[in-house]
């Protein structure tokens, strides 16, 4: 990503010095426009074998879009349209119009745009389901779900993510135009973390809870391989061969109930601190928790029901988290004093395996996880993410 030197210290200015002090320092150089045109392109080349938009440090915008294959679409229309969106897509994140942009200047830089395809059981069923990975359906219900279907499944998805928000409105505007004609829109989920440039580059983004969201991650290429990529000796199909799973979870946030929690509640919820991010036991963000520290009362430093003490549980499950906040219009009538935030996380976690990774986890917060007294998951949607050959071929071309 580029490194827009000192930005992140000049926030601290406020008001009109620190618009001239961004606007002086934060401007970016031709090399840097270049290294944007070319990042998403380099990561797709680093990560062979693997869909950009995973491994990829996260951007600022995200746009998830899930579709409905029209009941008519046989395999190789399927394939048609999947080739034609494949080629728009390596078009856009190389900086290049796809053949048919009305806008083709929007094309030009692409600011670290990358899109990523998911295939929902729907689109696997109708191609060739004798390779449908077991995974590839619904997650079990958990008590805490309150699950609406106009945020839940889905036949195919597109992640667009970007660090500009009209480089990724005029990608979804191109990918929608070609999808239109065979599908339905199911949902859309549009979030975003921090603005690039309005923080320090490779800092942890907060949620709107006020939390550092994002601390442990695998972020290691050997981390990686055992949590996210699907490899050729995991006996699934060829065609997920460098691919992974991606489980979207649209989990509202309470933000009024959050406002009349103290300070030393917020924080036991989770087990680390508001301000630094660091473990109730340690001083900084990446200190690693002692879940065995103890109170002079006795009782354990980092509670039972702290989120990172449930999430973590023994270590066996990891999963890769890549979050978005999405705040939308606010809800209640008009005078009726009942204006309130519509705000949570589109919480999009990737693994080699749902089953064995993200349910058991899920299962865990939901028996007994602080965070649920404010939190509630009210969309699911599980998607095979396929590996990808080249930039160009379709993901998971095997399938076919
Ligand atoms: C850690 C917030 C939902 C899995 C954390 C942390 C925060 C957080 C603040 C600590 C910092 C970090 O390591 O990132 C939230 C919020 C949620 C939510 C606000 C809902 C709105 C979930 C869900 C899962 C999950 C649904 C998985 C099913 C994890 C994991 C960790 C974590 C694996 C790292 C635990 C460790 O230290 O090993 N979350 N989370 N979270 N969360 Fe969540």
């Amino acid at each position: 990503m580029l490194g827009w030197g000192g930005a992140g210290a000049t926030v601290a200015l406020g008001g009109r010095a620190a618009v001239d002090a961004i606007a002086e320092q934060s401007a970016p150089s031709p090399e840097e426009l270049a290294r944007a045109a070319a990042f998403a392109f380099e990561t797709a080349t680093i990560e062979s074998g693997h869909q950009p938009g995973i491994a990829t440090p996260q951007q600022a915008h995200a746009s998830f879009i899930a579709f409905d294959l029209d009941a008519s679409l046989t395999a190789s229309r399927i394939k048609a349209l999947l080739q034609i969106l494949t080629d728009d897509s390596a078009r856009l994140m190389t900086g290049t119009a796809p053949i048919a942009d009305q806008e083709p200047e929007m094309a030009g830089d692409p600011a670290g745009l990358t899109v990523t395809m998911g295939y929902g059981p729907g689109l696997v069923d109708r191609v060739n389901p004798a390779a449908k990975p077991s995974w590839l359906k619904p997650l079990p219900g958990y008590k805490i779900d309150k699950l609406e279907d106009r945020w839940s499944g889905g036949d195919f998805l597109l992640q667009i993510c970007a660090d500009d928000p009209i480089t990724l409105a005029h990608a979804r505007r191109v990918l929608l135009k070609d999808a239109r004609a065979f599908t339905t829109v199911r949902w859309v989920q549009d979030g975003f973390l921090g603005a690039r440039g309005a923080r320090v580059t490779g800092t942890t983004m907060r949620n709107l809870f006020g939390q550092l969201d994002g601390t442990v991650n695998p972020r290691t290429s050997e981390d990686l391989g055992q949590v996210v990529w699907i490899g050729s000796d995991s006996g699934e199909s060829a065609w997920l061969h460098g691919g992974s799973s991606l489980v979207i979870r649209r989990i509202s946030m309470d933000l009024e109930r959050w406002d009349e929690v103290d300070r030393p509640g917020r924080e036991a919820s989770i087990g680390r601190r508001l301000d630094s991010g660091a473990p109730l036991t340690g001083t900084n963000e990446h200190d690693a928790p002692d879940f065995e520290a103890r109170t002079p009362q006795g009782f354990h430093v980092i509670g039972p029901a702290a989120h990172i003490r449930r999430a973590r549980g023994d270590g066996a499950e990891r999963i890769l988290r890549r979050p978005y906040n999405y705040d939308t219009a606010l809800s209640g009538a008009a005078g009726s004093g009942a204006q309130v935030n519509d705000s949570g996380l589109i919480f999009a976690a990737y693994q080699a395996n749902p089953e064995k990774q993200f349910a058991p986890m899920q299962a865990r917060l939901a028996e007994a996880d602080l965070l649920n007294t404010w939190t509630t998951p009210i969309g699911s949607a599980v998607f095979a993410i396929p590996g990808l050959g080249e930039l160009g071929e379709i993901p998971g071309k095997a399938l076919f």
